[in-house]
């Protein structure tokens, strides 16, 4: 069943997103050669615990960190571990924080160092399709159209587009319906309506769009090894018309002042 938030709710889920906004930005400041994904879970779960709020990832099914830290051709769900980060990596960093019994959950994908132009390309196209995605939120609209957004944008750059996981509705539960895939047909699913809060988070891979579970029962990678990008937004509806509640601004003001 789709819990339909009120007002008041969404103003709490606001809060939560942006927990996990500040934590990202804060993630975003230790990012370079060198660290290791296990030190940017500590400064996270510090952060969020300093914001009055607890990790949303860590110890749901199991799962044992506060980050997902999926590096090159891990997708998501990549567990972090003692491995420095390189120059010419990206890493998506995915987070989960629970405030006042609301979830926030989102993700950003980095580059380390310089990276490939056509790695970065990929970073830049996932990221549009996401905000392509979101557009589509409106009267009468379906989440087979923001579906379709995203997967046509990937697909027209020549990228694939992962099936096997997908958005969803968040509330005081992590994963609640809808399931928002990033792939489907327009005016196809369920309908769009004020109140639904949706995770939006477009998994795209530069080559194809097949992937597979590590045997650590998490990490999730490109079966081709090709690297992917993932960014996930936390949207209400309002009015007819999508609000985001998290923000990357925080995060790229971090990632301005660095390459200032
Ligand atoms: N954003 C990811 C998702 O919605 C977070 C995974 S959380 C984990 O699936 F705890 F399951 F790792
Ligand atoms: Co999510």
């Amino acid at each position: 069943m789709i819990y339909i938030k009120t007002a008041e709710e969404i103003e709490l889920m606001r809060q939560a997103a942006l927990v996990v906004s500040r934590t990202l930005a804060e993630v975003a400041k230790y990012i370079k050669p060198g660290v290791t994904t296990l030190y940017l879970d500590k400064i996270a779960e510090d952060y969020i615990r300093s914001q009055g709020a607890v990790p949303g990832f860590k110890g749901y099914s199991g799962y044992p960190a506060t980050l997902c830290t999926s590096v090159n051709e891990q997708v998501v769900h990549g567990i972090p571990n003692s491995r420095p980060l390189q120059e010419g990596d990206i890493i998506s960093v995915d987070c989960g924080a629970i405030r006042k019994g609301y979830y926030g959950d989102h993700a950003y994908t980095f580059a380390i160092g310089q990276i490939k132009p056509e790695i970065q390309k990929l970073i830049d196209i996932t990221k549009e399709s996401l905000y392509l995605g979101i557009e589509q939120i409106g009267p009468g609209k379906r989440i087979g159209d923001i579906a379709y957004a995203i997967q046509s944008h990937a697909e027209k750059n020549g990228y694939g587009v992962v099936r096997e996981l997908t958005g969803h509705g968040l509330g005081k539960n992590l994963h609640e319906e809808p399931s928002v895939p990033n792939f489907g047909k327009r005016g196809s699913g369920v309908k769009l309506r004020d109140g639904m809060v949706l995770a939006i988070e477009p998994m795209i891979n530069l080559g194809k769009k097949e992937v597979r579970q590590l045997s650590d029962g998490w990490t999730i990678v490109t079966t081709d090894k090709l690297p992917s990008a993932h960014f996930e937004h936390d949207v209400a509806i309002v009015d007819g018309k999508p609000v985001i509640l998290s923000t990357f601004d925080y995060v790229e003001e971090v990632l301005a002042k660095q390459h200032a």
